[in-house]
């Protein structure tokens, strides 16, 4: 039987619909409007379109966004000026530094510089530890998307074997955790692991996190299994032409689709939800700095 195909675009509509309900109700019962600033350093062209993508959507919702775009040459010392002047600003709920930053900037010194109720990307040392002692923390925007998508289609994923492909600490390992707390069987597996697909046909849930493309067939898959494919590969399609590429996912869609009981497409899957669920974390961010109560559904 062919698999549920998982609307990542609609899924994140109704994320974002929520989000902006409830900003509508804070302002109107409180007069507070959540703010979420984004830091771009330098000219990547791939940050400067997801950081357009965040400051649009976080408008569209209700939110106020707050740009911060600073030349290639930035100090850190400047950096983490800015950082703790956006700190220190209460009508900023979340604060968001684009990664790759430039070479000359130590990623871990910016990010554990943010204050870890703002860090709405959950990256901070603190909320990595808060979420691996399973402690109200601010969680990673995808792993999160990925665990909403599965408590849709699951419900409750209590004893269900869950096998995470990849072992990054932005998806591989929160993703571990989220799934942990709620308790499913967890097994990381990563390039070294022996038998591969052995471990893979095990799981109920599979979450493939590696950026190789098309690296899951379908004959690893489980019949019935729910594929989260969180891999955005773009790979030559010479079918389509000279020079022409298209996007593929870190599993073969077609063939896991024949096996799979649910699974997310790419594009339009796992995607839309990070933004989307950026969003909801700075919604979160907010009530908890008002000590008012969280967004249902929204969080982890
Ligand atoms: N670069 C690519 N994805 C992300 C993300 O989710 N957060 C940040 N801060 N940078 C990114």
């Amino acid at each position: 039987m062919a698999a549920r195909i998982i609307d990542g675009k609609a899924f994140a509509a109704e994320v974002r619909a929520k989000v902006a309900a409830h900003v509508a109700q804070l302002k109107e019962k409180h007069g507070i409007t959540p703010g979420l600033a984004v830091v771009l350093v330098g000219e990547d062209p791939a940050s400067r379109v997801y950081v357009r993508s965040k400051g649009r959507q976080t408008v569209e919702v209700g939110m106020n966004s707050y740009e911060h775009k600073l030349p290639a040459g930035t100090t850190e010392e400047e950096l983490l000026g800015l950082i703790g002047r956006l700190n220190d600003d209460p009508a900023v709920h979340g604060i968001l530094v684009q990664l790759p930053l430039p070479d000359h900037l130590n990623e871990a010194l910016v990010i554990n510089a943010i204050n870890p109720a703002k860090d709405v990307d959950g990256f901070h040392i603190s909320n990595v530890g808060l979420l691996a002692t399973g402690q109200k923390a601010m969680v990673p925007c995808t792993p999160l998307g990925c665990l909403m998508m599965l408590r849709d289609v699951h419900g409750d994923l209590s004893g269900l074997e869950a096998v995470v492909i990849g072992r990054s600490n932005i998806v591989g390992k929160p993703m571990a955790q989220l799934l942990l707390r709620d308790s499913c069987t967890v097994t990381i597996a990563h390039s070294r692991t022996r038998d591969l697909p052995g471990v893979v046909r095990r799981a109920d849930i599979v979450v493939a996190a590696v950026g190789r493309p098309e690296m899951v067939p379908g004959d690893w898959i489980r019949p019935g299994a729910t594929v989260i494919d969180v891999g955005i590969n773009r790979i030559d399609a010479p079918e389509k032409g000279e020079g022409k590429t298209r996007l593929v996912g870190d599993v073969h869609f077609d063939s896991a689709a024949r096996v799979a009981g649910a699974i997310t497409p790419v594009p339009g899957g796992v995607g839309p939800m990070t933004i989307a669920c950026l969003l909801a974390n700075t919604l979160t961010a907010c009530c908890r700095a008002h000590g008012l109560p969280e967004p249902e559904g929204l969080t982890a």
